[in-house]
């Protein structure tokens, strides 16, 4: 490691085995789990010790999420990305799922169209119809320097007058963070085609070295368009706690938070709202060790996919912790991710999970340790013959 930041540790397998949680219960015992966005390492201390607190008390009711969770987030906002929100327009909810389906709920009319990027988090293609929408994709553009919001191509959608986008920003699976030029473009054209932006910024606190994060709400001109949701979920590991954020900018989209159905105020994860205080307030020091630790699990997964598997090709994200592969030179649809797991025994989310454009393509997550990027990536190699 440079620097003054040691790398996280991460436990051995068998540890890891124990864990409860998706990523470590869906496949057999001697499948690496490359798979679903959890990562291996241990969480920050200030969060366990919120928690282990919490339990003491025997502190497990219904969550009460304001003014704390507010004023948290502001303070990491504020010191993060020098975004100044006020803590008055953050609403929790349950999660960022339940998050964009309420705010669809509320934003749009059943049979509206709403836009959706792909390659993208394949829940997408699901929260639309879920709230009654119908969707249009309008695929990234992908360059020389990788994948990218099309935006002639999102203009010709908005003069259709969709009703609203569902931004990704940062993009999983591909690991953009979106510039602030292209957030300025996109705002550009939501005003001018009166189309609102949902902007998921789960993935914002993951912005690894050498890219920096744009929040939407920080766009001029943005905040009468746009709605944004952020987490503490991805960037401490807290997905089943259940506690995510919805960030206003004006009073016209602080009151479309307000049509939330009033019952969704009761279905808060309690030990989220506690995990997210920790994580927004005392995470910072353990968030800057994470980061340069994927920062070196992205160099090596570099490394080792030049060497074992070069008929593979990828952009190293930049953000988030997972490899967007194109593994295209081993067959279409989702067949090279069929092949790591049924010979290699490693896996891999299948590509095609992120719409039509993830034809031969898989996603890996690298936020483990070392030795298992270096067993996985072996397997890979020796699978693909
Ligand atoms: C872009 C994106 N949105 C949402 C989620 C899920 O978030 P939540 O569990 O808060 O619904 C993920 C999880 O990986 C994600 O990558």
């Amino acid at each position: 490691m440079d620097g003054a930041v040691p790398e996280l540790p991460v436990h051995a397998l068998e540890v890891l085995r124990r864990r409860r949680s998706a990523k470590w219960q869906t496949y057999p015992a001697d499948v690496l789990p490359l798979t679903v966005a959890e990562m291996d390492f241990p969480l920050a201390a200030p969060i366990t010790e919120a928690l282990r607190e919490a339990v003491d008390r025997s502190d497990a009711g219904y969550a009460l999420p304001a003014p704390d969770l507010g004023r948290a987030l502001e303070g990491f906002a504020a010191s993060r990305w020098n975004w100044d929100i006020d803590p008055g327009s953050v609403t929790a909810v349950t999660d960022v799922g339940v998050g964009v389906v309420e705010l669809l709920r509320v934003l749009t009319r059943p049979g509206d169209a709403v836009v959706i990027s792909p390659p993208v988090y394949p829940p997408f293609f699901d929260w639309v119809p879920e709230a009654g929408g119908r969707l249009l994709e309008v695929p990234l553009a992908r360059g020389a320097t990788g994948w990218r919001l099309d935006l002639a191509a999102l203009e010709r959608a908005f003069a259709t007058h969709p009703a609203a986008y569902v931004l990704c920003n940062p993009h999983n699976p591909v690991g953009r963070a979106h510039s602030a030029d292209e957030l300025a473009a996109l705002v550009r054209l939501a005003r001018i085609y009166g189309v609102t932006i949902i902007s998921n910024e789960i993935h914002g606190p993951l912005v690894l070295p050498g890219a920096m994060f744009t929040p939407l709400l920080t766009v001029p001109g943005a905040g009468e368009v746009a709605v944004a949701l952020l987490s503490a979920s991805k960037a401490w590991n807290l997905a089943g706690l259940k506690c995510a954020a919805v960030v206003t900018a004006a009073p016209g989209m602080a009151a479309a938070v307000d049509r939330f159905p009033a019952d969704t105020r009761w279905r808060i994860g309690h030990f989220g709202v506690i995990a997210a205080i920790a994580a927004f307030t005392a995470g910072e020091p353990w968030l800057d060790r994470l980061l340069a630790t994927l920062d070196h699990r992205r160099a090596l997964l570099s490394d080792l996919l030049s060497q074992r598997l070069p008929m593979l090709t990828w952009q190293p994200p930049e953000a988030t912790f997972l490899a967007w592969l194109n593994c295209a030179a081993l067959g279409p649809d989702n067949q090279a991710q069929e092949r790591f797991l049924d010979h290699g025994r490693v896996a891999l989310e299948p590509g095609l999970r992120f719409g039509a454009a993830g034809s031969g393509y898989a996603r890996l997550n690298f936020a483990t340790s070392t030795d298992i990027l270096d067993q996985a990536t072996a397997r890979m190699a020796e699978s693909a013959g």
